[in-house]
């Protein structure tokens, strides 16, 4: 079965507590956390602080999703604030063979996401020490955005590519129960959604709505 994790980008950010424990009761099989700069993409989110802060409340994986210019520099940072896997932007990293060591240094699982714009070719000299593959079906920045058929192909491309390995494909962006069927058809085993999950507050029927 597909899994869910849910994007806190569209939680109330006032009551992350609470929300953080619902998604765990309604069924996520792990959080998704969209940490931006207002540099790589053009929004600020959350850091390493907020993490760490909503660490106590959830046995659910944390996947950091670092949308950022400079990934290397803050690797340690989201390592201590208790996420379980780092995704990184192969855009953004020069040396992706050597962050994903790193990632893997500190204890933590490593993951590429790709914009919609970047070939999936730029993994095949990486994809066997890659744990996750994000792809994202929205340029990253927002939550709320249409999703972009064209990138079901590449869907299908890295599935191929992955073969009998041990790696989550998973995709990112204007993901709801039509976009998810597309996907999965594609190949996605994982789906990262916001507004699918909590729009109207039923967490759990949302969840399975995706399923
Ligand atoms: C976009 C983020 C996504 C975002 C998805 O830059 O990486 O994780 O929260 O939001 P929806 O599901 O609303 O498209
Ligand atoms: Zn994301």
């Amino acid at each position: 079965m597909v899994k869910i994790a849910p994007s806190l980008l569209a939680a109330d950010f006032a009551n992350l507590q609470n929300e953080v424990i619902k998604l765990e009761k309604a069924g996520a099989d792990m959080l998704h956390l969209d940490v931006m700069d207002g540099n790589f993409v053009p929004n600020l989110t959350f850091g390493p602080c907020v993490i760490k802060a909503i660490r106590p409340y959830t046995k659910l994986v944390f996947d950091a999703h670092l949308m950022v210019k400079n990934p290397d520099e803050m690797l340690e940072w989201f390592a201590l604030a208790g996420a379980d896997i780092i995704t990184v932007h192969a855009e953004v990293c020069p040396h992706l063979d050597k962050t994903i060591d790193a990632i893997h240094a500190l204890g933590l699982k490593a993951g590429v996401a790709l914009n919609p714009s970047t070939t999936e070719n730029v993994l095949e000299y990486v994809l066997d020490k890659l744990d996750l593959i994000l792809v994202m079906t929205v340029n990253p920045g927002f939550g709320g955005q249409k999703f972009m058929d064209n990138q079901v192909a590449k869907i299908a491309k890295i599935r191929k590519l992955i073969a009998n390995r041990d790696i989550i494909l998973s995709v990112d962006g204007g993901i709801n129960p039509m976009t998810a069927s597309e996907v999965k058809a594609a190949g996605a085993d994982m789906l990262v959604a916001g507004t699918a999950v909590f729009a109207g507050g039923n967490y759990a029927e949302n969840i399975k709505a995706l399923r």
